[in-house]
């Protein structure tokens, strides 16, 4: 079993690193704010820190999806670790929309002196322009869905706006600039990799599954000891990765003819529970 996951292998779209780095240089100076779309389970790792440096000099908020997938404490902790390092941030689920109201007051917030500023000018009160940037999978469709509160419709173009753009109205409240927003995760570290697969923000045919639910067994071994001896009766004092393995299977029922392992399904098994919350909310970055 290799256990080594390279850069090369998890590398997989840098022809749309390029064109999203143009689109997004070209596109900022339009925008109001910019939402970065982070896995609230992945904090650290679903931050591309060259985006943050592009963007640094427009008003941000961080939202921190997938809220109801992460374990609270951790995530607390990550988001006063942005907060001290003077970035707004809220906790939200797209998906059965927690918090999604509370975006447009925070967005507010975090450009209060422009608004204050327009208000003093005598202008009118106008949607927010935003962009939403996120790696693959955060949720990014499922928000915009959610902040429309209907379908999304394309706005005609802007007057003013030299070069045609389509803006898409979101509700009343903001309006987006139709970009992909689609931002690539950085493997700086080999963990990035590891916690990007273990959630499903890279396919699961990219790195070896036994190395990814090596990883995770391992991870959840170190961190939530007592949910593996809930869920698979994982004794505590077991540390081996293959026992493991072979405990699940046998718990579940994942047997191939002759009582052997089948441990195909035995990964499928950890990584879906994982992703389906069925070990409880779970938090990989750690400090
Ligand atoms: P993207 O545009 O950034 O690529 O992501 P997208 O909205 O397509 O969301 C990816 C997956 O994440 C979807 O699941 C979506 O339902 C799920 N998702 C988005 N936000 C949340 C959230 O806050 N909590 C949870 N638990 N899930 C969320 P899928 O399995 O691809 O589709 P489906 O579940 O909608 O069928």
């Amino acid at each position: 079993m290799d256990k080594k996951v390279t850069e090369k292998q998890i590398q997989w779209y840098p022809g749309h690193m390029f064109k999203s780095i143009r689109e997004i240089k070209e596109k900022l100076k339009l925008m109001d704010l910019v939402m970065i779309l982070l896995d609230a389970r992945l904090p650290l790792s679903s931050m591309n820190p060259d985006i943050l440096k592009i963007v640094k000099h427009k008003p941000i908020l961080i939202l921190f999806n997938k809220m109801d997938l992460a374990d609270t404490n951790i995530l607390n902790e990550h988001m006063s670790y942005y907060e001290k390092n003077g970035f707004a941030g809220l906790k939200i689920d797209a998906q059965s929309q927690i918090n999604t109201n509370k975006i447009h007051e925070k967005a507010q917030s975090v450009i209060k002196e422009k608004l204050d500023r327009n208000k003093s000018k005598g202008l009118l009160e106008r949607p927010i322009r935003t962009m939403i940037l996120g790696i693959p999978n955060v949720g990014k469709s499922t928000l915009i869905n959610a902040l429309s509160g209907k379908k999304a419709t394309k706005t005609g173009n802007k007057p003013g706006v030299t070069k045609a753009q389509q803006w898409i109205k979101l509700g009343s409240n903001f309006e987006l600039l139709d970009t992909p927003g689609v931002l690539w995760p950085k493997f700086g570290d080999r963990k990035v990799g590891y916690h990007l697969a273990v959630t499903g923000a890279i396919k699961d045919d990219i790195i070896p599954m036994d190395d990814v639910c090596h990883y995770a067994l391992l991870f959840l071994k170190e961190y939530y000891p007592k949910r593996l001896l809930d869920k698979y009766e994982i004794p505590l004092d077991m540390y081996d990765y293959l026992e493991m393995l072979d405990q699940i299977g046998k718990q579940r029922g994942a047997l191939l003819k002759g009582a052997e392992i089948d441990y195909d399904r035995v990964y499928h098994i950890i990584l879906t529970d994982i992703r389906n919350k069925a070990l409880g909310g779970l938090s990989f970055d750690r400090f």
